[in-house]
């Protein structure tokens, strides 16, 4: 079945914004408090695209999908950019949806996951003391967690609404102009995002942006797999291994120390496959720190697909699937959803519970511009950024 932007621009047109008021999700939602509570409808075609419309800072949201002929679907907003489900064949076949997401754009809006399913930027993880220097001129920003700045600071991009175009069935581009200065950042910085669903079950991010002042850029996509399913419960069972001798230790700020250590005979060594669960509450200081897992991995650059770095391979115990992470980044920060406190409900109708979904974000390390030894993350006028990660999925 095809979701093309037509489908969606003429249903939502039809139903009109005042759809916006139809309460029957919140009232769903309410009714489902039990935290394994799965809609046994929760297929792409049960998200309601009228639920995505509304005008936000006076720009116009909805919902797009994306598909291939091979059984994916996957569910954005222009609204932050934000995955509300991608759905891939189990290992019976069965359509399963392995990513967090709202019901509607106002659920996404009052959410107190700030960042679920979203693109993060101008600068993805955490500036220690919320500053940098740039050019010998010191940019304070928002302090926005704890001492230090998250996520591009108080409004980052996965608040703002993207201009959208969807060229085919299975791409969705999404352009933001960000003012010089937004959020403390110099230059103005016109930024493209092109999300695609390829043939082989892969979901593409291709992230470009230029500026016209020096600054410091680092997109990154916030969304949170449980590749059991949403509302399957936690992803303590989920086996991961992830291509990377070296992570980056934190203080208890999460701000890198700024050395590599090896992750040999800690408990963060995924270089195995090893499930989440095994040692995530083992006594270890970094642990403590994430509350779990919450840590910059140094990307060993193991040759993957798609002539990229591949970064980490995670498995749903109960649905077989598989997600690999090719990427052309350095880092991955693999957070084991730690925050997480059953706040919110999800589109299925269950919870965000503790750990029952994990975030595997490609980027280049925490606090870069603070760190001169780390790979730079800095833009120069007229240079342009590039940078593509793939999410691939299969299943057996
Ligand atoms: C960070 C976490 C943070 C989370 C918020 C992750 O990228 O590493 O520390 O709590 O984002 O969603």
């Amino acid at each position: 079945m095809s979701h093309s932007l037509k489908f969606f621009a003429v249903a939502a047109l039809a139903l009109g914004i005042a759809a916006c008021n139809d309460n029957s999700a919140e009232k769903k939602e309410s009714a489902a408090t039990d935290s394994t509570a799965v809609k046994t409808d929760d297929t792409p075609e049960s998200l309601d695209s009228a639920k995505f419309v509304a005008m936000i800072d006076g720009k116009k949201t909805a919902l797009y999908q994306l598909t291939n002929h091979k059984g994916m679907t996957v569910a954005i907003t222009n609204y932050g950019g934000r995955i509300a489900g991608i759905w891939v064949p189990d290992k019976e076949g069965k359509q399963t949806d392995v990513a967090w997401g709202m019901s509607s754009v106002d659920a996404f809006e009052k959410s107190d996951m700030a960042y679920l399913g979203a693109l993060i930027g101008r600068y993805g993880n955490r500036i220690g003391h919320a500053q940098f220097q740039l050019d010998g001129k010191t940019y304070p920003l928002a302090a926005n967690d704890g001492p230090n700045t998250l996520h591009g600071g108080k409004k980052g991009f996965q608040a703002v609404v993207w201009d959208a175009a969807q060229p085919n069935d299975s791409t969705l581009e999404l352009m933001y102009t960000s003012p010089d200065m937004e959020e403390g950042f110099p230059g103005t910085l016109n930024v493209k995002v092109v999300y695609s669903v390829t043939a082989d079950n892969a979901l593409k991010i291709d992230y470009s942006a230029t500026t016209d002042k020096n600054t410091i850029v680092n997109l990154t996509n916030h969304a949170y797999f449980n590749l059991n399913g949403e509302g399957s419960g936690e992803i303590l069972g989920h086996t991961v291994q992830i291509y990377a001798d070296k992570y980056t230790p934190v203080d208890s700020t999460l701000i890198p120390t700024g050395k590599l250590e090896p992750v040999a005979g800690t408990p963060l060594d995924f270089t195995k496959p090893a499930a989440i669960g095994a040692r995530i509450n083992d006594d270890n200081e970094q642990l403590k720190f994430g509350k779990g897992y919450d840590h910059n991995y140094v990307l060993n650059g193991t040759k993957g697909l798609y002539g990229l770095t591949h970064a980490a391979t995670f498995t749903g115990d109960k649905s077989g699937i598989s997600m690999d992470i090719y990427t052309q980044e350095p880092g991955l920060q693999f957070y084991s959803g730690n925050f997480n406190k059953s706040t919110n409900t999800l589109k299925s109708g269950a919870k965000d519970i503790h750990r029952g979904a994990f975030a595997a974000e490609t980027q280049h390390f925490p606090d870069s511009p603070n760190k001169p030894a780390f790979p730079s993350t800095e833009l120069k006028a007229g240079q342009q950024y590039h940078t593509v990660t793939y999410y691939k999925f299969s299943s057996k």
